[in-house]
């Protein structure tokens, strides 16, 4: 079976070709960050317009890339949500519109599921039963996970995603849009321990996180130092992501202790972050994780986890549907 997947749930326009025999035939990916850059965070309406512009051209990049013709094609998959709903709304009317032209089915991809599942396209991917941790722009979760769409949600942010508090910090810092791998660049000439920032909610029981006040610990500390030299920007930079580091790290142990698993998906944007994998590594009986680029959005993910739907029996009627919010666990089993 030969899938589409179309991506475009916030700034990143993703295409790629999965088939069922031989995996991962072509991906394309047009990051739309330069633009936003100019306004220090996504513009919703910019995004879904350079949506627009670049989805068609990529597709048939993609196709052509991976030797395929758009006949070739057996389904469409594309993001549903969660995510912008304009930007959701431009690959889901294209995807949709395309299979029904070519009369093959499409289905709508949850988006923390396609990232859910990227580790799984590695070669020596891990199988379920797992715990994983889901970090990206919006939203962190662990996740028990006892197949493709058998999920219990163990905890998660009652406040801002680990992205969201990278991308607020680098702003705070003056490192720009988008903030985690500025952040993670600028830390690594830090000193971590000039700083002592909190490691939020690890001093009682439980598997949820928080994040804001972090922030605020974060722009307390900037206030004090103002005006900053490159001294500080690289000490409060490794302070942050150390304190980061270490509250993930103590939930992803509990998570594991509490369910009796020994391995841990790692997943997201944030699962990027060389610091969270190193230590996670060193810290957990067995980490997996895909490679940066299908940590961050792409395309691959969604014709992956669409595949895996599809392949399970999933069917949608025709009708376009795209969801802002959109709970994992109200998923069905595949
Ligand atoms: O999964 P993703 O690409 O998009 C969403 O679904 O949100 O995640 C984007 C988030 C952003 O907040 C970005 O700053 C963060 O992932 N990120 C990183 C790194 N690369 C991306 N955070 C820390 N370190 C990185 N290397
Ligand atoms: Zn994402």
């Amino acid at each position: 079976m030969l899938v589409l997947g179309i991506e475009t749930s916030c700034d990143e326009t993703g295409v790629a070709l999965y088939e069922g025999e031989a995996g991962l035939l072509a991906q394309t990916l047009y990051s739309q960050v330069a633009m936003h850059a100019e306004y220090g965070g996504v513009v919703p309406e910019l995004a879904s317009r350079d949506h627009i512009r670049k989805v068609l051209p990529l597709v048939r990049e993609t196709l052509r890339e991976g030797g395929r013709r758009v006949e070739d094609l057996d389904a469409v998959a594309y993001t549903a949500g969660p995510g912008l709903i304009g930007a959701l709304m431009v690959g889901a009317g294209v995807g949709r519109s395309l299979a029904w032209s070519l009369g093959i089915p499409a289905l709508g991809v949850h988006h923390m599921e396609a990232h859910l599942l990227a580790p799984l396209l590695e070669a020596e991917g891990p199988r379920p039963p797992f715990v994983a941790l889901l970090v990206s722009g919006g939203h962190t979760q662990l996740v028990e996970v006892a197949g493709v769409g058998r999920y219990e949600l163990l905890g998660e942010s009652l406040d801002d995603a680990a992205g969201e508090a990278f991308d607020k910090t680098a702003k705070l810092l003056g490192l720009g849009y988008p903030g985690g791998p500025a952040v993670a660049r600028e830390a690594v000439a830090g000193r971590r321990d000039r700083f002592r920032l909190p490691r939020p909610m690890t001093d009682r029981p439980g598997l949820d996180f928080s994040f804001s006040g972090l922030k605020t610990a974060v722009a307390n500390t900037v206030r004090g130092l103002e005006p900053l030299a490159a001294r500080d920007v690289a000490d409060v930079a490794a302070a942050f992501q150390e304190a980061v580091v270490d509250t993930l790290v103590i939930k992803c142990r509990r998570a594991l202790a509490a369910t009796g698993s020994t391995a841990l998906v790692l997943a997201g944007g944030v699962a990027a972050n060389v610091e969270l994998r190193t230590r996670l590594a060193a810290a957990v009986p067995e980490v997996f994780h895909a490679a940066p680029a299908l940590c961050t959005d792409n395309g691959a993910m969604i014709a992956y986890a669409g595949y895996l739907r599809l392949a399970g029996g999933a069917t949608e009627p025709l009708a376009i549907v795209t969801r802002a919010r959109w709970p994992l666990t109200e998923l069905p089993p595949a």
